[in-house]
């Protein structure tokens, strides 16, 4: 078992009506993508992804589901809880154009990264969805880094209207559109002449392609997000049931390859997800069974 250690909660910021954000003062040796397993010490314990991480401290996002969730939003600053960690794969670094494309409270694990793939100089766009205006996060953040941020919700109570996706394949689409230039004047028009005119063209539009497209979100998000991203490189984050964390329970292994999410993943690639036949179909719950979605 991985060496844990005992934090004390430095800071502990509401970010919407159920979600809160708790940084711990501690160096982490983590990547973007990488999570942490946390415990309480009162029964136990869960995969949190890292939502920012400097060289002082780092940060944990947290939506409050059921029991242990619950248990953490009761805690005060200056109480105490447990990580061992940081496990997992982490996000390529592309120093390209990339497209984020993020859903619910998996996007602050894009807030760390963002900040990496700034560093590396990349020119990103992302995508920041929500159900609505009142559990949408992070807007801010996002603003005081030098991206391009579109925020989205699905009832259009706050930036664009419609999911993460559907603002995704906007853009997506956009950048390949061709568009009809219209016929220019080019000298004074005479009475039956036409030659003062140029014809109109269908032109391409001169945008650069998305280099890579990475996206953390549910994973039905994650589903429909995939055929919209033939010929362009990608990478999804997973949340599945995890226990162990270091790859000795099976509990978060994927059908037909066997991979175990918490090892190999939370991060898959392009190449990994195309031969996954269970993504999108089922997951395991805390006993290892199928269930649908
Ligand atoms: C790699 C990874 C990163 C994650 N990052 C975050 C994050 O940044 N913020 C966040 O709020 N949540 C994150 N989660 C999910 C988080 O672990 C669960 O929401 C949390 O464990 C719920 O516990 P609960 O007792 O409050 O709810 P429960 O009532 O026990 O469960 C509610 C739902 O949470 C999920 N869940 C429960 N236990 C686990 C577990 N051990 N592993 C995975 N999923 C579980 C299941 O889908 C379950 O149906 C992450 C999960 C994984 C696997
Ligand atoms: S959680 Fe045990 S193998 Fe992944």
């Amino acid at each position: 078992m991985d060496k844990r250690i005992t934090l004390k909660i430095a800071k502990i910021e509401d970010e919407a009506k159920d979600i809160k954000t708790f940084t711990f003062k501690h160096k982490l040796d983590a990547k973007p993508g990488q999570f942490i397993m946390l415990t309480d010490f009162e029964g136990g314990e869960k995969p949190f992804s890292i939502s920012d991480c400097t060289k002082e401290e780092f940060s944990i996002t947290v939506k409050r589901i059921g029991e242990f969730t619950s248990r953490l939003f009761q805690k005060c600053v200056g109480d105490y809880v447990s990580i061992r960690g940081a496990y997992g794969s982490s996000f390529f670094i592309s120093k390209n154009k990339v497209l984020l494309v993020g859903g619910g409270y998996a996007v602050p694990t894009f807030y760390f990264f963002a900040k990496v793939l700034l560093e590396a100089g990349a020119d990103i766009t992302l995508i920041n969805g929500a159900r609505t205006k009142a559990e949408h996060i992070f807007a801010d953040r996002f603003n005081e880094l030098d991206i391009k941020a579109i925020n989205a919700t699905d009832d259009g109570s706050f930036g664009e209207k419609g999911t993460a996706v559907d603002v995704a394949e906007r853009i997506l689409a956009n950048q390949l559109v061709s568009k009809l230039q219209p016929n220019k004047l080019v000298s004074k028009p005479q009475l039956g002449d036409t030659k003062h005119f140029q014809a109109g063209a269908w032109k391409r539009e001169n945008k650069k392609k998305f280099d890579f497209v990475y996206a953390s979100g549910p994973e039905m998000m994650m589903k429909t997000l995939q055929p919209l991203l033939k010929g362009v490189d990608y990478e999804f984050l997973f949340e599945r049931y995890m226990k162990c964390a270091i790859g000795i329970c099976g509990n978060c292994t994927m059908d037909p390859l066997g991979i175990r999410l918490c090892v190999e993943g939370p991060v898959l690639p392009k190449k990994l997800m195309e031969q996954l036949t269970e993504f999108g179909k089922y997951h395991r719950d805390a006993a290892g069974k199928r269930v649908k979605y």
